[in-house]
């Protein structure tokens, strides 16, 4: 595709939500990022959090922690650049121990992922003997490799009931833990609480942790109370790692991408979305005839990060290059093809 018509397509998919001179100068680099991912045969995988004039240009596959571990682990390219955070890098790593896997910012971490070590999964372990460990892939590797199996946002209830057990823990988001027992009618206890009198340790089916991701816990009922009031047919799309409170005043939560096809798929001309805000301005650009309202108050630094310049030096100089010991990775990937042959 020439320049010109690659900068007229960025020109009409983006004039709504990114200035036309800051296409212009994104295009450039774009253009340059596919030229050199044709030349060094990778494949770029974008989350759907990417800012838009990166995640409409330069991405191969973009999609939810789900859809592009399936995508990471079918791929013949022999570099993977993944726009996204290190727990995403990695788990491509996981999946494709020979090719090589670049994350384009040196750090891109999580909340989530920070919030829980390998020895408090070890830990809960001896606590609760002979109960799963069900962990979200917002984790890294070393977690990973101490579980049974991991989950993401879009199948984490049916990854709990295929565990067929009394007992689950579910590490270590505390919301998406309680959006799952609300789901799967589990109950739910964080091992740091006291025990109520009479209560056994398996007492319950659903173990959690108390990690959040700083993003999510931020938006509030009174944020909902508060757009609802001004525009009463907003349709409100929440994603699962809200408040359980947060989640049941909207009306739908999920996974980025179900979002986004819950958006593609209804006539409504209106939508909150309480998630990053860069995926409501995606949709916007997909979608220029329906309205996305977002709360850009929030938003989650690691994901921006990811820039196209930092893409385009990551193709130019090969980094940063994600490696994860063979022991570990032998152990995580069982968790991780455990979870992708469940759905
Ligand atoms: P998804 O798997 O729904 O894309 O979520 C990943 C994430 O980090 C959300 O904050
Ligand atoms: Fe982690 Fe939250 Fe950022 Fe997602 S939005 S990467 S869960 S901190």
């Amino acid at each position: 595709m020439s320049y010109e018509t690659f900068l007229n397509e960025m020109l009409v998919k983006l004039k709504h939500v990114v200035p036309e001179p800051e296409i212009y100068i994104k295009a450039e680099i774009a253009y340059e990022i596919n030229r050199l991912k044709a030349e060094r045969n990778a494949v770029i995988l974008g989350h759907n959090y990417m800012e838009p004039a990166l995640y409409h240009s330069i991405p191969d596959y973009v999609g939810d922690s789900l859809g592009l571990s399936r995508i990471a682990a079918q791929t013949d390219k022999d570099i993977i650049v993944f726009c996204g955070v290190r727990f995403m890098a990695e788990t491509a790593k996981i999946l494709n121990p020979e090719k090589t896997v670049l994350l384009p910012a040196q750090k891109a971490g999580c909340s989530l992922a920070a919030s829980i070590t390998a020895e408090d999964v070890r830990s809960l372990r001896a606590r609760f003997p002979g109960v799963p460990v069900v962990t979200y892939v917002n984790t890294y590797a070393d977690v990973k490799a101490e579980s049974d199996v991991c989950c993401t946002s879009s199948n984490a209830a049916a990854v709990v009931e295929s565990m067929n057990s009394e007992a689950v823990i579910f590490l270590p988001d505390e919301y998406l833990a309680r959006n799952v027992a609300q789901q799967t009618g589990k109950h739910i206890i964080f091992p740091s609480r006291q025990k109520a009198e009479g209560e056994t340790d398996l007492d319950y089916q659903l173990i959690g942790w108390h990690g959040r991701c700083e993003v999510h816990e931020q938006f509030t009922i009174r944020d909902i109370e508060d757009i609802r009031a001004q525009y009463p047919d907003v349709i409100i799309l929440a994603h699962l790692e809200c408040s359980p409170e947060v989640v049941a005043a909207s009306d739908f939560s999920a996974s980025t991408t179900a979002m986004i096809h819950y958006v593609e798929q209804s006539d409504a001309p209106l939508y909150l979305l309480l998630t990053e805000c860069a995926m409501g301005d995606n949709i916007a650009a997909a979608n220029p005839h329906k309205e996305m309202l977002r709360l850009c108050r929030v938003r989650c630094p690691h994901m921006n990060e990811i820039t196209l310049e930092d893409t385009l030096a990551a193709l130019q100089k090969t980094q940063y290059v994600i490696e994860v010991p063979e022991d570990i990775r032998v152990r995580a990937a069982r968790a991780v093809e455990r979870m992708i042959a469940i759905g």
